[in-house]
């Protein structure tokens, strides 16, 4: 078996895999996230490493899993928390997390030093959650903690560490750090230069499915697990994610609906420049690459909507219920900027909106209205890509989205591409166990892996007329968030 841990922000979840694919045993255990100021969002480095301990031992005693017969282990990560670690590897602070955006200041500092420079460097502009702003935070604030800084890892880099005793930093992950020159493939000095970093603290870079060790012995005695077994590299959890629904091509897109919704493409080199449009990371697969775009509120959307107006459903009535509108919701239309947007608005002031309410609309045509309005905002972030004449023809649907016909549906029409969904979706802990399994040697590469792991499922083609349809509705769309940013602000 290889196991993939998946450490996600509220849990890690550990699955046991076999050559055929099949996850043959699956354990998870929580954490506590820490919210001490609005705006925070922290957490304690040693629950990771408990946790996944909890996780793996229950696979042992209570599935039954033998350790002799894990052969090799490796992660899916949350992105960008940093965790600081002092000279003798002790976590200094808690770790500040992706969702924290105490770092405002620190972005807009970035740009005005560097400006374009950043972004050419870098390929993305700094954002809040990402790790660079979140370093000179510490550095501006907590002067006597940043002194005593050796090394700064990425949470699934540190529990590695942690069962390990090897400190590495693996690349899908570096690159959210924005501290990655990507034309060099290392560090930048530029920037650690620019803004007062020892270069020191940022650690050596490995692959995905680069051997990071094996586990160590006083983790083998915690654990229960065995020296023999090989820890690999591992990904960032959206590259993780991926994999785990086989874009491993130019053609293939994913279409991710949870509480925010991510729209990512497979990118074979760094030619197609973006210009910090949107984000661009490496993937698991050694210098191959991938761009994603973000739609803040997409599952949140809808289940903001369904908590306000229609509790007494479950969510499958509840989605059903669009099926009895019409493609276009009978001339209602939502933006989905209820929280703020990403992209292709990176715009944290902009509010959502109903358009268009008729006196015949009923909740049917308002369910049917957020759905559209989710899908619409993922088809500006794909219209990215194509501005750039970066083509695809098929979009992997996972997540919220894949769990309705109907909302399958709409996606094929309004993407006016083929959509499809996977046999027996995993999430990013399958991407994570597909880096072990090409790790310890099952296959000669992820694309192999994939062949052999990624089964799909439905096949959705897009319906000419309501293509037509959509897409003069989409012109609608796209006017919308010029008209309201005015009155949002
Ligand atoms: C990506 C991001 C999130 C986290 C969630 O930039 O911030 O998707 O990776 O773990």
């Amino acid at each position: 078996y290889v196991l993939g841990v998946d450490l996600g922000t509220s849990s890690v979840k550990v699955s046991a895999v076999d050559k055929t694919g099949m996850i043959v045993a699956q354990q998870s255990y929580n954490y506590p996230l820490s919210q001490p100021k609005p705006g925070y969002s922290e957490q304690n480095p040693e629950d990771w490493v408990t946790a996944t301990t909890v996780a793996i031992d229950r696979l042992i005693l209570k599935d039954g899993l033998k350790p002799a017969e894990i052969e090799g282990i490796s992660y899916s990560g949350q992105m960008h928390g940093l965790v600081l670690l002092d000279q003798n590897n002790q976590v200094l602070r808690p770790a500040i997390l992706w969702n924290d955006t105490r770092t405002t200041s620190q972005c807009e500092e970035i740009l005005d030093v560097m400006g374009q420079a950043f972004i050419d460097i870098t390929r993305n502009v700094p954002l809040e959650g990402f790790t660079l702003p979140k370093i000179l935070w510490v550095k501006e604030n907590e002067p006597q903690i940043f002194s005593k800084v050796q090394t700064i890892l990425l949470p699934k880099d540190y529990l590695r560490y942690r069962m390990t005793g090897k400190i590495a930093m693996e690349y899908s992950d570096a690159a959210g750090t924005v501290m990655l020159d990507e034309n060099q493939k290392e560090w930048s000095t530029v920037i650690a230069a620019k803004f007062d970093l020892p270069i020191s603290i940022f650690p050596p870079l490995i692959e995905s499915i680069g051997l990071a060790g094996n586990i160590s012995d006083s983790y083998a005695t915690f654990s229960g697990l065995l020296t023999s077994t090989q820890v690999f590299g591992g990904a960032a959890d959206n590259a993780a994610g991926a994999i785990g629904a086989g874009i491993l091509a130019p053609n293939m897109v994913m279409s991710s609906i949870g509480t925010s919704g991510v729209v990512l493409k497979y990118e074979d080199d760094t030619s197609v420049d973006y210009n910090g449009g949107l984000h661009f990371f490496n993937h698991a697969i050694p210098d191959k690459y991938y761009t994603m775009g973000v739609t803040l509120a997409a599952g949140y959307s809808l289940s903001w909507f369904k908590k306000n107006f229609a509790p007494e459903l479950s969510f499958n009535d509840f989605v059903a219920d669009a099926a009895g509108s019409t493609v276009g919701a009978n001339g209602l239309l939502f933006t989905p900027y209820i929280v703020g947007e990403r992209t292709p608005y990176p715009d944290g002031d902009i509010r959502g909106s109903f358009i268009g309410i008729d006196g015949t609309h009923t909740r049917k045509d308002f369910t049917r209205a957020v759905m559209e309005g989710i899908i619409f905002s993922f088809a500006d972030i794909m219209a990215i890509f194509a501005d750039k004449g970066s083509d695809f023809d098929t979009v992997v649907s996972i997540g919220g989205g894949a769990k309705s016909s109907t909302w399958l549906q709409i996606q094929a029409d309004i993407f006016n591409k083929k959509v499809i969904t996977l046999q027996n979706e995993q999430g990013p802990g399958m991407g994570a166990a597909m880096i072990a399994a090409v790790g310890v040697g099952w296959f000669d590469n992820l694309q192999a892996c994939a062949q052999a792991f990624v089964n799909y499922g439905q096949t959705y083609t897009p319906n000419p007329q309501h293509v037509k349809q959509y897409q003069t509705l989409h012109k609608l769309y796209k006017q919308v968030y010029g008209q309201t940013a005015t009155i949002s602000h």
